[in-house]
């Protein structure tokens, strides 16, 4: 609930994250309904953007979880810009929302404005990806998963499946964006399971920015420069999924010729996983809404929050996800 009076500038901050939405909008319907006294919590949420279809699960989630809390949602899309997302924050700070989040594009350069954040006395929580702040008490919590985990278990996976085998295994491999948690993360993670074996060789690494679009092209410069991709290491599906348009448009089959592992298990990759086009997905949960709105909740009346909370998430075989496609949520 924002018990503070409306000045100008707080009215043109409303106005610039509104604007800035774009489509996005808020749950509260309005875009500008903060300052409200109806006695509902504030959030001011900034969110990357809209490049994969894990994003489009985690948006609906924070909104839906947002309005079956009865939180006033204030929305902002940052269009995969930091500058976006940090603009938004200070707008956040000038309205007075109650509560902070956002899940940071990049994971450096986010100090100065979580000391606004500090200083105005509004708690800052972190979802789905991290900052590398060394100053733990700029924010009050971080909620997502463990990238790290996420890239080590996409190694066990090859790891496994290349067992008693001794011949040499050429990796490309498809970057989310550069400087993002996910990216440095699941790469690192990777790498690590992988490095004990000489095999293994990542020939070609590039970033594809998490979209569909970029997997598809950066893929077929990939297949042009290297002849013999044995495996095709994707840090999403929406990547994964452009680089099997590339690979079928090359005459190979995904799957197959190319061995493919991904990460986020939305139902499209699911689906492509239970058709063999794609071996093996990490599942990365985006359905942070309801652990949100209760920490969001509990920091507005100043309440102690766990510092991480960490998502829940399983792997799946190609098997595994004719299983759990009928069921799955997003
Ligand atoms: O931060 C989570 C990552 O961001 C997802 O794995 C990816 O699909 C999204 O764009």
């Amino acid at each position: 609930m924002v018990r503070r009076n409306w000045s100008a500038a707080a009215l043109a901050g409303v106005l610039a994250v509104s604007t800035l939405a774009g489509c996005g909008g808020s749950d509260g319907g309005d875009g500008g309904s903060g300052g409200n006294d109806d006695g509902k919590i504030t959030l001011g949420f900034s969110q990357v953007g809209a490049e994969s279809g894990w994003r489009t699960a985690n948006t609906k989630s924070i909104q839906e979880s947002a309005a079956k809390a009865g939180i006033d949602l204030q929305f902002s899309d940052a269009q995969g810009k930091q500058e976006n997302q940090i603009t938004a924050i200070r707008n956040f700070i000038t309205q007075k929302v109650d509560v902070i989040a956002f899940s940071p594009v990049v994971t450096s350069g986010w100090d100065a404005v979580l000391q606004e954040a500090k200083d105005a006395g509004i708690p800052v929580i972190l979802t789905d990806r991290a900052v590398d702040s060394q100053d733990k008490s700029l924010y009050k919590s971080f909620i997502g998963s463990d990238f790290i985990v996420e890239g080590q278990k996409a190694g066990d996976w090859l790891v496994k499946e290349y067992e008693g085998k001794n011949e040499p295994v050429n990796i490309v491999e498809l970057q989310g964006t550069t400087g993002s948690a996910p990216a440095l993360d699941r790469q690192k993670g990777f790498q690590e399971k992988i490095a004990g074996n000489p095999n293994f060789k990542i020939v070609k690494s590039q970033t594809g920015d998490f979209k569909r679009a970029d997997g598809k092209t950066v893929m077929e410069t990939f297949l042009q420069s290297t002849p013999d991709i044995d495996v095709l290491y994707a840090h999403n599906d929406d990547m994964g999924l452009g680089a099997i348009e590339a690979i079928e448009a090359a005459g190979k089959k995904p799957g197959t010729d190319i061995k493919i592992i991904t990460v986020d298990a939305v139902k499209d990759g699911m689906t492509a996983l239970s058709q063999g086009k794609i071996n093996f997905i990490v599942e990365c949960s985006p359905l942070l809404g309801p652990q949100l709105m209760d920490l969001v909740k509990k920091a507005d009346a100043g309440e102690e929050i766990p510092a991480r909370v960490l998502t829940e998430e399983t792997t799946f075989t190609q098997e595994q996800a004719k299983e759990a496609l009928p069921t799955r949520q997003y």
